[in-house]
């Protein structure tokens, strides 16, 4: 496994939690979620019903899974961005034919590892050959080079994350990864009725709220901070014009913290911003893309909630 050098890792995450926390509106970045516990609780939170992307995701996958692999093709190298302990995954890898590589990258060691040990022993015959990588940042593949189609999967709305410049940027150095005939099968959440949206992020057994919080919990393990959780309260919200839903976790008092050294002031109602997800209509997402990828097929489920997309990498850009 080809793994970052920790005390790098650590030093890195510091200096971009302290960047974001001298900010106006104080902000941490949403892949800093992610570490073993967060990982957890965001896999309970897709198995809530009221995160309706997890189940509308699936569906699309299941119901039209033979469309999808015809579409992707035989002996192709799979790149996935995220976990990959999924079952959508599992759909595919049953689906596909003769795949010649399948390739999980992921931010969380730990949550790779015991992923892929699963992923091995239920395919053996598959090449899997995991990446522990922020692939928001860079992308070095173990890619064998020449031959084989390239397809470059990135389930569950991750794009969301981004704002649509992020995204495009994201996009645009995605694609220096492929070439003529390649392409990304990607998941995107669809603007939709605010309440569904509004309890998709805000459910009724506190799930996503301890998700949130646990971002705290494991900047006092990792970066030495001494957050009080209890402090701070969860807040997801619409934000209509960005067309965006915001996590925020309030400040429930005037409070100093620790962090890295450095004491950073709170306000009373003051907001660290540590999540944007955005959602998108088919147009604007077609819009996003349209630089270095044409949409060859759009699924979608019954009731228009989410979608999954094929993009085709495109070799003259337009
Ligand atoms: C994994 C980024 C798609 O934005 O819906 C779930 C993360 N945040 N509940 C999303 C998340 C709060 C999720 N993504």
């Amino acid at each position: 496994m080809q793994k970052i050098n920790q005390t790098a890792a650590n030093e890195r995450m510091l200096q971009e939690v302290l960047a974001g926390l001298i900010n106006p509106q104080k902000l941490i970045s949403s892949k800093y979620f992610y570490d073993k516990r967060g990982s957890q609780l965001f896999e309970e939170i897709c198995s809530l019903d009221e995160y309706y992307l997890t189940d509308a995701e699936l569906q699309i996958m299941e119901e039209n899974i033979r469309e999808i692999t015809e579409y992707l093709g035989p002996g192709i190298e799979l790149i996935e961005l995220g976990s990959g302990s999924s079952t959508k995954t599992r759909l595919l890898l049953d689906h596909l034919s003769d795949i010649s590589a399948y390739i999980p990258i992921d931010i969380s060691g730990d949550f790779l590892s015991e992923t892929t040990d699963r992923l091995r022993a239920d395919y053996p015959e598959l090449n899997v050959r995991p990446v522990v990588a922020d692939y928001t940042r860079q992308v070095n593949l173990p890619l064998q080079p020449g031959g084989n189609k390239r397809v470059i999967y990135f389930p569950g709305s991750t794009i969301g994350n981004f704002d649509p410049e992020e995204a495009k940027a994201f996009l645009d150095r995605l694609s220096k990864l492929l070439g003529e005939n390649d392409g990304l099968l990607i998941g995107v959440d669809l603007i939709k009725d605010r309440e569904i949206l509004h309890n998709a992020y805000n459910d009724s057994k506190g799930v996503t709220a301890e998700f949130n919080k646990n971002l705290l919990v494991r900047l006092n393990r990792e970066l030495d901070a001494d957050f009080d959780p209890d402090q701070f309260r969860h807040l997801a919200f619409f934000n209509d014009e960005e067309s965006r839903i915001e996590m925020h976790l309030e400040s429930l008092k005037d409070q100093v913290i620790r962090i890295g050294g450095r004491e950073i002031l709170f306000r009373r109602g003051e907001t660290i911003h540590t999540e944007n997800s955005c959602k998108y209509s088919l147009e604007s997402f077609t819009r996003l893309v349209s630089d270095h990828y044409s949409v060859q097929k759009v699924w979608t489920d019954q009731e228009d909630l989410f979608s999954v997309q094929y993009l085709e990498f495109l070799t003259f850009p337009g």
